[in-house]
């Protein structure tokens, strides 16, 4: 299972798993895959916390940083997002429907101590930068970034210091604009990924991709939780596999109770691709805060980044609601979520996923060669 990419980036095996929590990024790396930081939801203040404690308890393991830096969005062409008033661009409508849910599944609102989310944190390409300086001054291996190819310069200033840049896409025309860009690895990300994806499946996209950037190496992601589907990965010409959901259910994970319980009952039917997360589609689990979005008469979720800024009160004041028992919040807290969560039903650690997946990996690929030898025998 020892591809090229495992030589560059001095790892085992070729899985990389996404996580914002540093605990599963810290573990997958110290079992041989390669762990990476979601940064998007950090200030660079927090980031650097993170990044110091993943570099304390990683091993000297080789790991990398993820950040958002959107080719399009809302306010792009101003500059600096933090500087023009973004809020004043949410309608009422949005802010009734949030009040009138809330109300309903009697969310109450954030005591007057509690501290707000700082506003719009990495979903902009001034706050991607901001979060790159941080990841910069850590021994990272690779930075990726996600909604579009990262600028230039972010890509020479990896280069110099001797950073793999990865990205992810989930079309053909968006990969190849990624290696025009300099992009070293491509993440393609098909539809049954959780978070933000598009309409072609892993299965499709993969080849696709791979044959349309040959010789860069591509990771395929998006349903990727077991050594089946990365023998298959593998056998559409994946140089490696990128998983996202399947680190959220491991003893690792920071989620808390209500999230955790929902996500080893989910089936593999219990996601929805929403807008209303961020603007952009993205696959979530499905929860009544989903549901109300598709109601009859519900607002348009705004585009990015206005409708991250406009529910993040209401996402916040849901997660401290769904801390007690017996609080109707639990009914609308969810999160990003692929279609593997179907598969995703006892916590276990996260070196036991990567070696249970590789363990399985060598199974099919032993499986696959005696059905070669049968048949080179008939
Ligand atoms: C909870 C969650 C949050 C995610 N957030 C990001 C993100 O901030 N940046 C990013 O590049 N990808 C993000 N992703 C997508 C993952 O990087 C990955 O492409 C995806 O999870 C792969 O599909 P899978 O979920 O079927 O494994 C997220 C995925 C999940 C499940």
């Amino acid at each position: 299972m020892r591809t090229p990419i495992c030589d560059v980036l001095g790892i085992e095996f070729p899985i990389f798993a996404f996580s914002h929590c540093r605990d599963v990024v810290a573990a997958v790396s110290r079992a041989g895959g390669f762990g990476v930081l979601g940064a998007l939801a950090f200030s660079p203040e927090q980031l650097e916390l993170e990044l110091k404690w993943v570099d304390e308890n990683i091993d000297g393991k080789p790991y990398g940083v993820d950040v958002v830096m959107p080719a399009s969005y809302v306010g792009k062409e101003q500059g600096d997002l933090q500087k023009i008033d973004l809020e004043k661009m949410i309608p009422q409508e949005i802010k009734k429907f949030l009040e009138e849910l809330l109300e309903e599944y009697s969310v109450p609102p954030l005591p007057d101590d509690q501290e707000r989310r700082e506003g719009l944190l990495g979903w902009s390409e001034s706050g991607g930068r901001a979060l790159v300086d941080v990841a910069m001054k850590h021994p990272i291996k690779l930075i990726a970034n996600a909604l579009g190819p990262p600028p230039e310069d972010v890509i020479k200033r990896a280069h110099d210091e001797g950073l793999q840049v990865a990205a992810l896409v989930g079309r053909v025309d968006q990969a190849l604009k990624q290696k025009a860009q300099g992009v070293d690895i491509i993440i393609a990300s098909g539809y049954e990924a959780g978070g933000h994806t598009g309409e072609i499946t892993t299965m499709v996209l993969t080849p696709e991709v791979v044959d349309a950037v040959a010789p860069t190496p591509v990771l395929a992601a998006g349903g990727i939780g077991t050594g089946r589907q990365m023998a298959a990965a593998m056998a559409l010409g994946a140089a490696g596999v990128w998983t996202g959901s399947i680190w959220l259910t491991t003893a690792e994970s920071d989620y808390e109770a209500a999230m955790l319980e929902k996500l080893l009952a989910a089936s593999s039917s219990d996601t929805v691709r929403s807008r209303s997360l961020s603007g952009k589609p993205a696959r979530l689990l499905k929860t009544a805060l989903t549901d109300a979005w598709e109601r009859p008469g519900a607002p348009d979720p705004l585009s990015m980044p206005l409708q991250f800024l406009a529910t993040s009160e209401a996402s916040q004041r849901i997660g401290r609601a769904a801390r007690s028992q017996d609080s109707r919040a639990r009914e609308l807290v969810g999160t990003p979520v692929g279609q593997i969560v179907g598969k995703m039903s006892h916590v276990r650690p996260a070196r036991e996923v990567i070696y249970e997946m590789v363990e399985e990996y060598l199974e099919t690929m032993d499986r696959l060669t005696r059905l070669l030898e049968r048949s080179e025998e008939a």
